[in-house]
């Protein structure tokens, strides 16, 4: 009997592809750049499962042009770009990966918080253009990070993780706003307090958002929120793109309504709105919170366990809707 065949859609390490080659046909894809829908359509024909990643789109009118899909697999926790629904709908299994990038991922988020306040871009450009021409008291003099109040915008995993690192290694009051308030018993050891959006805006020093990204929370930060906050804070970005109305951040950085903003995503990425650029005091990175080898592996890793299970009669460890294996 012939084998199910499955795309993967994403270049990635050669031997976690191996590890389907001994129960699927496999077809990869072997560049960087992203299948256009077109082409992911076409190749998806007669595939019973695709690894994904964030880059790719899945949509009732992809589900509709590939009948024989029976199970989704991104790479990242993300699924912003997956119409789950649409997918239950037609019993097609999806799964995401959670957990195994939550550490790396707010040591990221940590690390461009600290680079933002601490304006670490903006002066080695100014240090490669040779503009240094002695020590100065006020030389790029940004703002602390210890002690200082931590605003965390989305208490999940990541945010919970980047809230530990503040109270536990730099002695910050952690702030906190989410939908639904952590039980006490978990807000303790992270020594975090929830409040309302605005009073997390106009208090936090520094504001981390780590909200996933879907229509309630597009722009949940936009030109009211931002003109709340104190000239002196900075926002840094690690959830997606279009959480944050960039437009309305240029303006208000430029405004010296808040002091600084590190971003790791975009509304349109990879295009970055020109006016961020323009932006000397913005710390910009090309959606890396994730990227360590070990990190990036283990994602690898975890989406091949899924599209494994789904398609062998096991139990995906991460299904986004399990229920469809049921039916
Ligand atoms: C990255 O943004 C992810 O969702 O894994």
């Amino acid at each position: 009997m012939s084998k199910p065949q499955v795309l993967v859609a994403v270049k990635t390490f050669s031997d976690v592809v191996d590890r389907l080659r001994p129960h699927f046909d496999v077809e990869t894809h072997d560049t960087d750049q992203p299948l256009s829908q077109e082409e992911l359509i076409r190749r998806l024909q007669g595939k019973a499962g695709v690894y994904i990643s964030g880059s790719n789109k899945i949509d009732a009118a992809l589900l509709a042009a590939c009948p024989d899909l029976r199970a989704i697999c991104t790479m990242a926790v993300g699924y912003n770009n997956i119409d789950v629904p649409a997918c239950t709908a037609r019993s097609v299994l999806v799964s995401n990966a959670p957990d195994v990038l939550t550490e790396t991922t707010a040591d990221f988020g940590f690390a461009l918080m600290m680079a933002t306040a601490r304006r670490i871009t903006e002066s080695e450009q100014f240090l490669r253009r040779g503009e240094w021409k002695h020590w100065s008291v006020t030389l790029f003099a940004g703002a602390d990070i210890h002690g200082a109040t931590l605003g965390v915008l989305g208490m999940g995993r990541i945010g919970a993780a980047i809230a530990r690192r503040g109270h536990l290694g730099f002695g910050m009051p952690v702030l906190y706003h989410n939908r639904s308030r952590l039980p006490a018993a978990q807000e303790a050891p992270l020594g975090a307090q929830w409040v309302e959006k605005d009073e997390l805006l106009r208090r936090a020093d520094h504001l981390v958002i780590v909200v996933p990204y879907s229509p309630s929370s597009h722009h949940m930060v936009a030109e009211r929120e931002l003109a709340l906050m104190k000239p002196t804070a900075t926002l840094t970005n690690i959830a997606r793109g279009g959480v944050v109305d960039d437009a309305a951040l240029a303006r208000a950085l430029q405004a010296g309504q808040l002091a600084a903003a590190g971003l790791d995503v975009f509304e349109g990425e990879p295009q970055v709105h020109p006016a961020l650029l323009a932006c000397s005091n913005v710390v910009l990175t090309p959606h890396i919170a994730s990227a360590t080898v070990a990190t990036r592996r283990a994602m690898s890793h975890l989406a091949v366990d899924n599209l494994i299970a789904a398609l062998t009669g096991g139990t995906p460890p991460t299904a986004l809707n399990p229920e469809v294996l049921k039916s």
